[in-house]
């Protein structure tokens, strides 16, 4: 019998990280044939995970071009997913997330009819603006979506809230848990990597990353004054900040934090050199959303670069805070980990409440009884357990006034 064909869908490095382990899922079960299509949205840094992954995309569609702009993407991606999905007729897509290759080619699926499976589906943060344009991509592909794969109870909730029916939503946990479980096994090593030189003993070691779209300019400059402020102030400590290729950011980082003592500024790593320095590390400043996920099972406090948070787990748990754009509020976050032994101690806690590394597992399992016909609903046994989940204190946690 002929296996009925699945497109996923990746454009940029975190949905390729997030869909790896959805894809290999997909072809050890080995219902359908999956077939990787990339828009390319990002070159380099989408490269470097296939090759981590040892993933091939069947259609390369090559979208990417210097600091485009959102709509100029948003439209290529769409015309060109229009002409893939004629040529492919699949009978689903799975897209990942909140990008533009997610939103767009939900959209495009939607004017074929191919339905749409949603992986990494209802996170909210409540705010259309922030992030920008993410909490506005996630929610249209929600309204476009057939099966939604909800990392989390909140996740599932925040799409009932919005009138989705609960036979189309499975909490299956964040797939990133299950890229991420695959790399622990590997040693730890920095030889032939751009950390190769870091002085990492005897030092404390915060990695830095943002790229966020709302922090370009006075935001992003406030994040590396107060990183210089760091450094300055304890002479101990380290950073290690992995630079997005997204000209807008380098740009301003660069001109701030380049040759200063201590900080050391990388192209973007290869994901097991980031997750190795994830684990050197004492704590983390971000405005990631995949770093968000990762951190916990890491055991590494998180310092979130941002007003306001779509992945609230974490910092119902205390694992994570939430300490904005400012310059004097990052640095006294910083110094409160770096002074305060209880309290970084108290950040420092698993396990993770954002999955169990068996995500994958569950979307291949639920898309695999879609496809013959039989509803996609989990047992609870088959289900991430609510126990997992921490009770959350409000939908989207907000900096501090
Ligand atoms: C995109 C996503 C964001 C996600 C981030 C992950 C959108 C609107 N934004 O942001 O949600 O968090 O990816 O990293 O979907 N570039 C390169 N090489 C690369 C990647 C980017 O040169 O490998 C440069 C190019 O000049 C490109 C620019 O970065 O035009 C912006 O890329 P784009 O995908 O539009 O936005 P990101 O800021 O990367
Ligand atoms: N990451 C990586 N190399 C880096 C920085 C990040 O592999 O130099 C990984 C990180 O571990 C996470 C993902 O990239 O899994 C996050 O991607 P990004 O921050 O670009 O996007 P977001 O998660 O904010 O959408």
């Amino acid at each position: 019998m002929q296996r009925e064909r699945v497109a996923v869908v990746v454009g940029t490095r975190p949905e390729a990280i997030k869909l790896a382990p959805v894809v290999r899922a997909l072809r050890d079960e080995g219902d359908v044939e999956a077939v990787v299509v990339s828009t390319g949205q990002h070159r380099q840094m989408l490269d470097q995970v296939f090759s981590r992954f040892g993933l091939q995309p069947d259609v390369e569609l090559s979208l990417m071009q210097p600091n485009q702009t959102l709509a100029g993407l948003t439209s290529r991606a769409l015309s060109t997913m229009d002409e893939a999905l004629a040529e492919m007729s699949p009978r689903l897509l799975i897209v990942q997330g909140d990008t533009t290759t997610a939103f767009a080619a939900a959209l495009s699926a939607f004017y074929r009819r191919v339905p749409v499976a949603h992986v990494e589906a209802g996170l909210r943060s409540g705010d259309l603006r922030n992030p920008y344009p993410e909490e506005a991509n996630r929610r249209l592909a929600s309204v476009l979506t057939e099966l939604h794969f909800a990392p989390t109870w909140l996740s599932k909730q925040n799409l009932l809230d919005e009138g989705v029916s609960p036979d189309r939503v499975l909490v299956t946990g964040n797939t990133v848990v299950d890229a991420l479980h695959t790399l622990l096994e590997v040693p730890c090593s920095f030889e032939g990597t751009p950390i190769e030189g870091v002085p990492l003993d005897g030092s404390r070691l915060m990695v830095v990353t943002s790229h966020r779209r709302e922090s370009w300019g006075e935001d992003l400059q406030n994040i590396c004054l107060a990183l210089l402020d760091i450094v300055e102030r304890h002479p101990d400590v380290r950073v290690v900040y992995p630079v997005h290729l997204n000209p807008n950011v380098g740009g301003t980082v660069r001109r701030l934090l380049e040759g200063v003592d201590r900080i050391h500024l990388t192209e973007p790593l290869d994901y097991l050199t980031f997750v190795n320095l994830l684990r050197c590390s004492d704590f983390i400043l971000t405005d990631s959303g995949g770093v968000q996920e990762e951190a916990p099972t890491l055991g590494k406090p998180l310092l979130l670069l941002r007003a306001v948070t779509e992945r609230p787990e974490a910092f119902a748990l205390g694992l994570a805070r939430i300490v904005g754009t400012h310059r004097e509020d990052i640095v006294q976050e910083a110094e409160r980990l770096l002074c305060d032994s209880r309290a970084y101690n108290r950040m420092a806690g698993t396990p993770n409440p954002y999955g169990d590394g068996r995500a994958s597992e569950r979307i291949a399992l639920a898309l695999g009884r879609w496809i013959r016909g039989e509803s996609p609903l989990l047992h609870p046994s088959e289900e991430l357990g609510p126990a997992a989940q921490p009770p959350v204190v409000g939908r989207s946690p907000q900096i501090p006034a």
